[in-house]
């Protein structure tokens, strides 16, 4: 089964607007003849509409995510950001549930559910982040944690409306830390969590997802860890936010 590898940077809270824009477009330039992959990138809510403009320009293969967005259409939800408003700044991926927003702001499965939904019907390719923390992990839990996550994540929607959908594991004792998960261990949660999705929607469906992992990517693992047949690509942090060493990323077989 091949599937497109797809090499992602989450920039979180890191970059002015000037200083998105000017990564961007050496990144741009970097991969401007890289074809066999999709390349995206995830700056703050407040540098989208810039850094989208800026590589218009230039012919860029980037595509543009954000890093969140709120369910409803439009309404009184004070700071919040819609799919479509994100659609309208040429937005086609956003992250959805990352650890970091089911930890610090309290994001649940039932919210993160709700986002999916609101980013596919504004045909935004929704990133549905899963992942075990260090304690879930020493009481042997990775299982019954990624279940629940995906089962309350994706409930109500019918497999059709899920081809987009792309799954990313990052183990919270990863992100951040160095302590990558072993290739084979990262390979073994990505057969489960196919397994999973095949159980709960069909082979298909779960054949054609892509599965990434995330944490602490850096040039000297990735190119193991796209050797596994059910790793797809990576959601890259702190190794995103530096042009050379998310290039090296990128360039992983060559
Ligand atoms: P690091 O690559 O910095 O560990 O972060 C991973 C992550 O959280 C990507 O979303």
């Amino acid at each position: 089964m091949k599937r497109t590898p797809l090499i992602a940077g989450n920039w979180k809270m890191f970059k002015t607007c000037s200083e998105a824009v000017e990564t961007a477009k050496r990144l741009a330039e970097l991969t401007q003849n890289i074809t066999d992959m999709d390349i995206m990138i995830a700056p703050s809510f407040t540098s989208l509409v810039l850094v989208s403009e800026s590589l218009k320009n230039i012919n860029s293969l980037i595509n543009i995510g954000a890093q969140n967005l709120f369910y409803h259409k439009e309404g009184a939800y004070t700071g919040e950001i819609s799919a479509a408003m994100l659609k309208s700044a040429g937005v086609s991926y956003v992250i959805i549930g990352h650890s970091e927003r089911r930890q610090y702001f309290g994001e649940t499965n039932e919210d993160v559910c709700r986002k999916i939904r609101a980013s596919i019907e504004s045909n935004i390719v929704p990133i549905m982040c899963i992942g075990e923390t260090e304690t879930e992990k020493k009481e042997e839990k990775t299982l019954y944690v990624l279940d629940k996550q995906i089962e309350n994540g994706l409930k109500g929607f019918r497999s059709n409306e899920l081809a987009t959908l792309v799954i990313a594991y990052e183990p919270v004792w990863a992100i951040g830390t160095g302590n990558t998960a072993t290739p084979e261990q990262a390979e073994e949660v990505h057969r489960y969590i196919r397994s999973k999705i095949e159980k709960m929607f069909d082979l298909n469906l779960a054949e054609n997802m892509r599965i990434l992992y995330g944490g602490s990517v850096k040039p000297d693992n990735i190119s193991e860890l796209m050797s596994h047949e059910n790793i797809d690509g990576a959601l890259v942090g702190g190794a995103s936010l530096d042009v050379n060493n998310f290039i090296k990323i990128v360039n992983f077989n060559k």
